[in-house]
Order: C-alpha cells, then sequence, then structure tokens
C-alpha cells in the first residue's frame, strides 16, 4: 500500500506511572491516507526502542526482542485478543469522514522571504523562501527578477513531510544587491487562486544600524539590570544574616 499523503490520529499512553512515563510508553494510531484507508497500528516503546507493534494491514502482532517475540506468538493465537484489535480497527474507520474531510481540503501555506548567509561567507549571498505547512504536496516555487523568471543560482529542497499530514519547502537564490531591483518568490499552490508573490524588501542600512544600536543598549541595560540584582542580593544576604549572628 502507497501512504502518499495520510493523516493520523494518535493516542499516547505512559505504561508507567509518574516519573516513569518517559522510559515505556503504547502509541495508539490510526493512520488515514488520501485514498480512505485505514490502518491501526499499535506499538509499545520501552526507553524509546520499540518493542511490540500490532499493525491492521498485517492482523497481528510484531515482537522486536527475543521476548517480545514470545508475547506477539502468544497474542498471535489469543483470538479474543485480536478481535479487540479488530474493534479498533474499526474505531479508527469511524474517523474516516472528518480525516477525508482534512485531506480534501488544501491548506494554504505561510511564506517567510529572508537573506541568509550562504556557506562559507562567500559572495553572492543568498536569498531563502520558505513555505510551510501547506496540503497537498504539490507546489511550485519560483523566482522573479524585474518581473523575469530566474532560473539560475536557484537550489531546493524537496517537499519535506511535517509529520502530519503538512508540508515544507525551502527555496534558495543566489543574490548580489543591486539598486533598484525587485526580487521576488512567487508560491503556485492549489490552496491559491492565482500565484501569489512576495517581494524582497532589503533591509536598509541606517534600519540595521539602528538594530544594532538598540540590540547594544538593551544588553547595557540587562547588564545593569544584572549587576543591580547581584548588588541587591548580596546587600539583602547580609540583612538577613546580621540579626541571627
Ligand atoms: C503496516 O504494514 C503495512 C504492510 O506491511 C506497511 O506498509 C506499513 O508501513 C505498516 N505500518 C507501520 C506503521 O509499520
Ligand atoms: C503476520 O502476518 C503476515 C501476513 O499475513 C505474515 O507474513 C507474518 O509472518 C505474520 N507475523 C507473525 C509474527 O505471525
Amino acid at each position: 500500500m502507497h501512504i502518499s499523503s495520510f493523516f493520523s490520529l494518535v493516542f499516547l499512553f505512559s505504561i508507567f506511572p509518574r516519573a516513569d512515563a518517559l522510559f515505556g510508553y503504547a502509541l495508539l494510531r490510526c493512520q488515514f491516507t488520501s485514498t480512505r484507508e485505514v490502518v491501526y497500528v499499535e506499538q509499545l516503546y520501552f526507553k524509546k526502542v520499540l518493542l511490540l507493534q500490532y499493525n491492521s494491514t498485517l492482523g497481528n502482532f510484531t515482537g522486536y526482542t527475543d521476548k517480545t517475540k514470545k508475547i506477539a506468538d502468544y497474542l498471535n493465537k489469543d483470538q479474543a485478543f485480536l478481535k479487540d484489535e479488530k474493534r479498533n480497527e474499526e474505531s479508527c474507520k469511524s474517523f474516516v469522514p472528518i480525516a477525508t474531510d482534512i485531506l480534501s481540503r488544501p491548506v494554504e501555506p505561510y511564506v517567510r522571504l529572508r537573506s541568509v548567509e550562504a556557506p562559507g561567507n562567500r559572495h553572492p549571498g543568498m536569498l531563502m523562501c520558505s513555505v510551510y505547512d501547506f496540503y497537498p504536496k504539490q507546489i511550485r516555487v519560483t523566482w522573479l527578477r524585474n518581473g523575469e523568471e530566474v532560473t539560475s543560482g536557484v537550489m531546493s529542497t524537496d517537499e519535506l513531510s511535517n509529520g502530519n499530514w503538512l508540508y515544507q519547502i525551502h527555496s534558495y537564490l543566489e543574490y548580489t544587491p543591486r539598486f533598484g531591483e525587485t526580487i521576488s518568490c512567487v508560491v503556485e499552490h492549489a490552496s491559491l487562486i492565482k500565484p501569489k508573490k512576495y517581494d524582497w524588501v532589503p533591509m536598509p542600512e541606517s534600519e540595521k544600524n539602528k538594530i544594532a544600536v538598540g540590540t547594544a543598549g538593551l544588553l547595557l541595560g540587562l547588564i545593569f539590570l544584572l549587576a543591580g540584582l547581584i548588588y541587591y542580593k548580596k546587600n539583602s544576604i547580609g540583612r538577613v544574616l546580621v540579626p541571627t549572628s
């Protein structure tokens, strides 16, 4: 079965109370594919290591250690237990309408355009167009220089899964600032009626200086605040100590 995009409902149970909860846990998951298929997966972890798994596609348990292999064999002979798992799979199916609804709706991405240091700090610099949280996966991200599509000096990542049903992609453009030039990142996606254009607005030098001065001022303020606190602490400790001595 090919899971091109899916939506998961996840239930997490800690097996141990309180502090040990992070060591052992069970993960119950309904996985919905865009083709309306449902997979119910139950996983038992200890210290992040998968020990035992039920997969409704196989309809049985699989053990991953000598001990849990024996447990899996035992559970696989237990018809009542397997029937329970079948019932859980059926419960998953009751969520299909919700999952289908989510998977049928395109999700519009949000876009961040920024300049980044090129590897090795060489020139030209780079612009990075980051497109976050879109669905479905199909997308086109391009660059325009003064309205003309740029084809050289462009690099892109693949569409990266967020681990849920959403994706992100990052496109890079080699870039040397030139006066009077407009650079834009253009996103084409099913969630958008027409391509959406994001213009690069370089930060003027004076703004950069303002930020630098502002940051320095803030740092200085923090240092004074810290010094003040330390001074106050020392004095208050002194005051508390005086009557007891
Ligand atoms: C469940 O089993 C199917 C068929 O072998 C497999 O494609 C799928 O990846 C499995 N799911 C998980 C979460 O292991
Ligand atoms: C689980 O079922 C699959 C497919 O029916 C089979 O190939 C596999 O050997 C079974 N695993 C166990 C542990 O019984």
